[in-house]
């Protein structure tokens, strides 16, 4: 009898237990904390949605109409909760229990040909005909090397939870992505005396346009990709000007919203223009309280918000066997899978533009088809991972354009529709 393993039970990994008890697996599914929903049951209190209500849920189970149009982090979590019960998942779940190793078992073949070998914190260890991984990658606070020492409170946006985390007024949070700007905006308006770093410029898209979501302008669909970006420029230089509107703001370094991070805030912008947030450029260095700017101003802070992101890690699989670029693990397969590790399903390591839960039962469905293939073959086993990697662009990104990433799962089903013909 096959046996699949589910290492986490988040978004992805409760997508992806459903898909595979649908298509009538046996699986065990482990959670290391004692709850589903995943890092929605700690993020900071001020979170709310860059992605609408309507758009956000996975696909045939909406998001109830009485949440409000970015619903916030508390929302989010209730609706994974009733997704698990509408679907009696919780019952299928190992909560408290960790994946410990994921170790391929030996063979003469490809790497995970013969399945992989699963070790949890309770010191169980089980084989499996295949593992899917959900581990998410947006946990393992990522904190750059500056020089010199801080000496104030540090926390990272990870496990910033609220203002009460902060020590003192004056408070530099460094890094604009979105947790950069929920951070700063978080502590402007509590009245802290906010900085943040910006070292390099972005287009700071508003959440709506016309009062609705940008998403969801149906007169947009009409327009190509470019087509598209270009109007969302325009219309945002009508709303929010340029960087020239707000003191200390960087020139963006890049012509299109597609080639910079989508950054989607609108009281950073606001709140700049109000005196509460003060842009400050790259840092130099650290002395004590004291922060140094790279445009040799500098100024002292009681605490220093990390808003610098998160490495993508996968702590229980032995590195050597997955190469990386930039820090992130290549993958095939539409970042399903890892180069030529058989039988191993990335679930969730990807961040195609727009809503994220959606994308999970798709990945999902690719792991459950390439599991059906190897279930069908001789021996269990027909090589996939190794056709994929050898045929298709290693793909490095965790942002990538929605578009782009659809084509891709595309031209997965379609190679998996080819080597469905060739004799195992
Ligand atoms: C602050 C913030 C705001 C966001 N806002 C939006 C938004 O507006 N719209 C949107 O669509 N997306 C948003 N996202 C993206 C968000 O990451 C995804 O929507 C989603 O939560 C990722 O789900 P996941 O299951 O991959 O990861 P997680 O939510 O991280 O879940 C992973 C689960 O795996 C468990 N786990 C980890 N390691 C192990 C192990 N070794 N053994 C067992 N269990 C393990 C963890 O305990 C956790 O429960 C946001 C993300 C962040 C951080
Ligand atoms: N409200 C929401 O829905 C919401 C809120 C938070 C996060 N999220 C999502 O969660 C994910 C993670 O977002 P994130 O903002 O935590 O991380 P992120 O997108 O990786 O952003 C990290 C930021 O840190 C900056 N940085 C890194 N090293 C730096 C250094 N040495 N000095 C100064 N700045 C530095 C980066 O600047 P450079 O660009 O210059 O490298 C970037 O602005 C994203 O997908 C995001 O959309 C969503």
């Amino acid at each position: 009898m096959t046996r699949y393993c589910v290492i986490g039970a988040g978004p992805a990994g409760l997508a992806t237990l459903k898909t595979m008890l649908d298509e009538g697996h046996d699986v065990d599914c482990f959670e290391k904390s004692d709850a589903i929903g995943g890092h929605w049951n700690h993020d900071y209190d001020a979170l709310h949605l860059i992605t609408s209500r309507d758009v956000t849920g996975y696909e045939g189970f909406p998001m109830p109409q009485e949440y409000p149009l970015f619903p916030h982090r508390d929302h989010m979590l209730d609706y994974f909760h009733r997704f698990a019960d509408a679907f009696d998942l919780k019952g299928r779940i190992t909560f408290n229990t960790a994946v410990e190793s994921v170790v391929p078992l030996p063979t003469d073949g490809p790497i995970g040909s013969a399945g992989w070998r699963v070790t949890t914190s309770d010191g169980a260890v089980r084989d499996y005909d295949g593992v899917l991984v959900a581990n998410g990658h947006l946990w393992d606070p990522k904190i750059p090397d500056i020089p010199g020492e801080f000496t104030g409170t540090q926390v990272h946006s990870g496990s910033y939870r609220n203002t009460g985390d902060i020590d003192g007024k004056r408070v530099l949070v460094i890094g604009s992505g979105n947790s950069g700007c929920d951070l700063a905006v978080d502590a402007a308006q509590q009245h802290f005396d906010t900085h943040i770093v910006i070292r390099r410029g972005h287009f700071f898209q508003p959440k709506t346009f016309f009062g609705r979501p940008r998403s969801e302008l149906a007169f947009l669909t009409e327009f190509t990709p470019e087509e598209q970006d270009l109007i969302a420029r325009l219309m945002m230089r009508l709303k929010v000007g340029t960087h020239d509107d707000y003191p200390g703001m960087p020139e963006p370094d890049h012509g299109t919203l597609a080639e910079g991070p989508p950054i989607v805030n609108d009281l950073l912008l606001y709140w700049i223009q109000h005196g509460r947030i003060t842009v400050r450029p790259g840092i130099e260095r650290f002395d004590g309280h004291t922060v140094h700017f790279a445009d040799g101003t500098s100024d002292e802070f009681d605490t220093i918000l990390w808003a610098t992101g998160f490495h993508a890690s996968l702590p229980f699989l032995d590195e050597s066997l997955l190469q990386r670029r930039d820090g992130i693990p290549l993958r095939v397969g539409a970042a399903v899978v890892p180069l030529d590790l058989e039988k191993l399903y990335l679930i969730g390591m990807i961040g195609a533009r727009g809503p994220q839960p959606p994308i999970y039962p798709i990945q999902a469905q690719i792991a459950a088809k390439m599991i059906a293939m190897h279930e069908s073959s001789a021996g269990g086993f027909r090589p996939l991972a190794g056709p994929l990697t050898s045929s298709q662009e290693h793909e490095w990104r965790i942002d990538i354009l929605r578009h782009i990433w659809l084509e891709q799962v595309d031209r997965t089903h379609d190679a998996l529709r080819l080597l469905s013909h060739v004799p195992a």
